[in-house]
């Protein structure tokens, strides 16, 4: 089959169980029967309810292409009914990142979070899920930048042949919706010239130069600059395949191996280390973090997630390999906690908080206001 399929997650936080910590499984199910029904009226292909924290991530696959107005409407049809059963339980910012009461075609600019790929199938589609919470669209740009420009991290950039060809990077200035695409090797280190500042740019999409396609794609929604005013962190998801002239499974996931330093946990306004781990273990259960990151794995099969089907599945819906279960991520767990302890010495004070620009809550015009008047000049 050569006709292109599209890969699309579309994620929102409408409501949690004590504070920020995670859905309520009966919206989990809604969704599920909201999707199985979008498969039914052919909107849809397949799909799979997940989470990270207190974030619905709904996975689908399609042939509509990016940004269809069928299933983006899917997708907000499914949170609002979510919402709905969140609403009635009196869950935690029920309908959090709804922001509209119009859905005018396309999720963008609505609330919910996307990344969305079209590509031609491959004889064989390993596909990876990535799922953040209480962070930000740029914390993928470290991992992302290790993986597909640094050959000490993914050695098939040196003995692939068509990795060795390199990458076209779209990197977006998420302040003023810009963008520009860098070419690696070459530019690489203009690349990180500019991804170094992560409360300005953001990768978007990375495609193949060996003509494979897309290799990974972000969801940088910001949501603070969407509504206008900050409702929470993006949590954000990215998409990438795997193998065959692109990064394998292994080298995708090894930059998680170092916990790394994110902003977005506690009132989206503070730092902490990440903190990967499975989807059962995201309740941010320490500071409201720490910034959670999980990875789930399918392979594509004409257009159908192929996981492990589980026994006695009603629903026909596979099960995911879950890649950061494993005890082999316990020290970097324990690493993350100890990291986010010693950030979490400092209180208050930077860099545990964010830069003033960067804190969903601040008192500090108040402040300000208030000493107007006993403000001096010095000499
Ligand atoms: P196999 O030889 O098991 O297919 O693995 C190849 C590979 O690229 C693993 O990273
Ligand atoms: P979420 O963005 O995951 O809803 O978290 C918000 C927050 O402020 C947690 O402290
Ligand atoms: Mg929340
Ligand atoms: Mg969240």
């Amino acid at each position: 089959m050569s006709e292109k399929v599209t890969v699309s997650v579309i994620k929102a936080d409408v409501g949690s169980v004590v504070g920020h910590s995670r859905p309520h499984p009966a919206m989990m199910s809604k969704c599920g029967e909201m999707l199985a029904d979008g498969v039914k009226q052919g909107t849809i292909e397949d799909y799979y309810v997940t989470r990270v924290g207190d974030d619905i991530n709904l996975i689908m696959t399609h042939r509509k292409g990016e940004n269809n107005k069928d299933v983006h409407g899917l997708a907000w049809n499914a949170f609002m009914e979510a919402t709905k059963l969140a609403k009635k339980m009196k869950l935690y910012a029920a309908g959090q990142d709804l922001l509209t009461d119009a859905f005018s075609g396309n999720v963008k600019g609505a609330g919910p979070g996307s990344a969305e790929m079209e590509f031609v199938e491959r004889g064989s589609e390993p596909l990876l899920f990535f799922m953040a919470d209480k962070t930000e669209p740029a914390a993928y740009s470290l991992p992302l930048s290790k993986i597909f420009l640094d050959p000490f991290t993914t050695t098939g950039l040196v003995i692939d042949a068509r990795a060795k060809k390199g990458f076209d990077v779209e990197i977006h200035d998420v302040i003023d919706s810009k963008r520009v695409v860098m070419s690696s090797p070459e530019e690489t280190l203009s690349i990180l010239s500019l991804l170094g500042d992560t409360t300005r740019y953001a990768i978007k999409r990375i495609n193949s130069r060996a003509g494979i396609g897309p290799a990974a794609v972000v969801s940088t929604d910001k949501l603070n600059m969407t509504a206008g005013k900050y409702v929470g962190k993006d949590d954000p998801v990215c998409i990438c395949r795997s193998q065959s002239g692109l990064p394998a499974v292994g080298e995708f996931l090894q930059p998680y191996m170092t916990p790394m330093i994110v902003a977005g946990w506690m009132r989206g306004s503070h730092h902490g280390a990440l903190y990967p781990c499975s989807v059962d273990n995201s309740d941010p259960t320490y500071f409201d973090g720490p910034p959670r990151i999980c990875c789930l794995g399918f392979q594509l099969n004409n257009g159908r997630l192929q996981g492990i089907e589980p026994m006695n599945s009603k629903t026909g819906v596979h099960e995911p390999i879950d890649f950061f279960k494993g005890q082999e991520w316990d020290d970097v767990r324990n690493e993350s906690v100890k990291i986010c302890k010693m950030i979490r010495q400092h209180g208050p004070f930077m860099p545990a908080i964010l830069s003033p620009d960067e804190m969903e809550y601040t008192s500090r015009p108040e402040v300000l206001k208030e000493l107007t008047k006993r403000f001096e000049k010095l000499e």
